[in-house]
């Protein structure tokens, strides 16, 4: 298969498109480079041998797009591209509104005038709210209680792909709803690469680990988990790249959402103790309030996804601390080619 990657020089699709080289598909990716690095693209190239036909245009232009993708083929796509900071949503919604979803309907649009019909869609656990059950399946319900405008796009876009695939019956789309990306392939040469203050809690203690920064605040201690600290089902990106992959072969006419998580649970305390133990350095923390809309626990079950991708979680959140120290270690600035 030749897959179009928007947004595939970013983390996960730098991951995912080295995951695709290996199996023998071609990629083409297409990103503005507001979050992404062509240095990732350059190392997924050289881990895998393989080459990336890239273009750099903005998604939510059609016009551009159209004119960047002229003489290019694809027969499927991933749609990585997108804004995803929550907090940033909150102060920027209409240009979180703009950029996310007017990115969806130029592909939609494009694809269908391309007659490619295979499409996986970066979703995110987001799009459940705050859970009702301890485990999450992909019957939860969703769009209840959003309390951001990024994970209203989420939404919105699923929404939007179900509703086109309604009038183009050959349409296979798939969501993927993530539940926390994290650790890095294992060679350390590609990996997350936050511009600024990282939101997200493992990139934040790597870049402490490391030395980059003093101290983690730890969002508060006062929840109803274990430890009184957030639960959360961090997975390896590269099961997750991998999950891409399956749901990009199996797809089937009509629309599927899948949740791509490990069904475990990790608190903010054991995450900083496991990375400790892992990197051999240590991870100073002050515990702080509570982040506004943050939730106690959010723990996938992921058994739809094996019964029906065939897909499973293969490693764990120490092997991800590995791997993330090991791009840390190696790289303490990033990739360093931010345009
Ligand atoms: P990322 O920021 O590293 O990658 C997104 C890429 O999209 C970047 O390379 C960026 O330059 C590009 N991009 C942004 N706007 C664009 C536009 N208008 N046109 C073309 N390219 C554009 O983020 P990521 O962590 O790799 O996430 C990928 C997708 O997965 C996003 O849609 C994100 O919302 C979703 N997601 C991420 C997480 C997470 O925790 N990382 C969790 C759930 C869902
Ligand atoms: C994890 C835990 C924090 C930072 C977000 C988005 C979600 C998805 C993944 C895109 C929580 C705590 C964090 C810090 C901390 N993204 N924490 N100190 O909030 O589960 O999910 O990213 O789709 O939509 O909401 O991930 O990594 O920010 O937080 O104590 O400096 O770590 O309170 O319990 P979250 P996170």
């Amino acid at each position: 298969m030749r897959a179009l990657l928007t947004g595939g020089a970013g983390y996960i699709g730098s991951h995912t498109a080295l995951v695709l080289l290996e199996q023998g598909h071609e990629v083409l990716v297409l990103d503005d480079l507001s979050n992404g690095s062509r240095e990732a693209l350059r190392r997924v190239e050289e881990l895998t041998g393989g080459r990336i036909d890239f273009v750099r245009a903005d998604l939510a232009d059609a016009a551009a797009t159209r004119a960047a993708l002229a003489d290019r083929s694809f027969d499927a796509a991933i749609h990585f591209a997108g804004l995803k900071s929550v907090g940033e949503s909150v102060e920027q919604p209409v240009r979180y509104y703009r950029v996310n979803l007017d990115s969806t309907l130029t592909l939609l649009d494009v694809m269908g005038e391309r007659g490619v019909d295979r499409l996986v869609f970066s979703s995110s656990a987001t799009v459940y709210g705050e859970p009702r059950t301890e485990l999450i399946a992909e019957d939860h319900p969703t769009g209840a209680g959003l309390s951001n405008p990024y994970g209203w796009t989420k939404a919105m876009n699923e929404r939007i792909i179900a509703d086109a695939a309604a009038v183009r019956p050959e349409l296979r789309a798939v969501h993927l709803r993530y539940f926390n990306p994290v650790g890095a392939h294992p060679s350390g040469r590609i990996g997350e690469d936050p511009r600024g203050l990282p939101n997200n809690l493992m990139p934040f203690i790597a870049q402490v680990a490391v030395g980059r920064r003093e101290r983690l605040s730890v969002f508060g201690d006062d929840y109803p988990t274990p430890d009184g600290t957030g639960v959360r089902d961090y997975i390896h990106v590269m099961d997750l790249a991998e999950g891409h992959v399956a749901a990009l072969v199996r797809a089937e006419p009509g629309v599927q959402a899948y949740n791509l998580g490990s069904g475990r649970g990790t608190s903010v305390l054991e995450a900083v103790r496991a990375f400790e133990a892992v990197s051999g350095r240590p991870v100073p923390y002050a515990i702080e309030p509570r982040r506004a809309g943050d939730l106690a626990t959010v723990v996938a079950d992921p058994s739809l996804a094996l019964d029906r991708l065939g897909w499973r979680t293969r490693r764990d959140f120490a092997e991800a601390c590995r791997d993330a120290w090991a791009w840390q270690s190696a790289n303490p600035d990033g990739y360093l080619d931010s345009p």
